[in-house]
């Protein structure tokens, strides 16, 4: 639901240029695949805005299918040769924090406290969704 940043990580196209399913780009095109447009998508999370954690377990109307979908769109550590080398710790060291945090505290919001929620007035879409923490990436929107 929130990504590590809102914006790609950026390539250079190659002096070869390259082809995108019907898309031709030139050489030295920048272009970057957007992780939270990825994690957005309806087709793929339907209902993307809602915290869902049953989204990713087979039963009640998911199917094995549609979990083998989502997985395969996970792009939290991006793809390919220069994806994070370290994702196995970085998943571990998760786990083992968050677990420990569960097994040690109860957690409940802060009565009418508001920090970090999305509003109408904040530029875009994201922005505007009170359930999700909001962060700003090296650019502004
Ligand atoms: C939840 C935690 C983490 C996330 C979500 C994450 C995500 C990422 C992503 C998306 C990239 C690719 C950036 C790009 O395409 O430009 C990356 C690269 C990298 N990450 Fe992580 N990372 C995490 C934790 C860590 C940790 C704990 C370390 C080191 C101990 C680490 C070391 C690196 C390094 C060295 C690269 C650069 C790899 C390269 O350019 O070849 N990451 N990470």
């Amino acid at each position: 639901m929130n990504p590590y940043g809102g914006s790609e990580s950026r390539r250079q196209v190659l002096p070869d240029g390259i082809r995108i399913k019907d898309d031709v780009l030139p050489p030295g095109s920048i272009i970057g695949g957007d992780v939270y447009t990825i994690h957005h998508n309806p087709e793929i999370f339907p209902d993307p805005f809602r915290f869902q954690p049953e989204r990713w377990i087979v039963g009640n109307g998911v199917t094995a299918e549609d979990v083998k979908a989502r997985e395969g769109a996970v792009f939290t550590f991006s793809y390919g040769v220069r994806s994070c080398p370290v994702k196995g710790l970085a998943r571990m060291e998760l786990a083992v924090t968050m677990a420990r945090l569960i097994f040690q505290y109860d957690f409940r919001s802060v009565p009418g406290d508001t920090e970090g929620q999305g509003n109408h007035e904040m530029g875009w879409g994201g922005g505007r969704q009170k359930t999700q923490f909001q962060v700003w990436d090296y650019r502004k929107w």
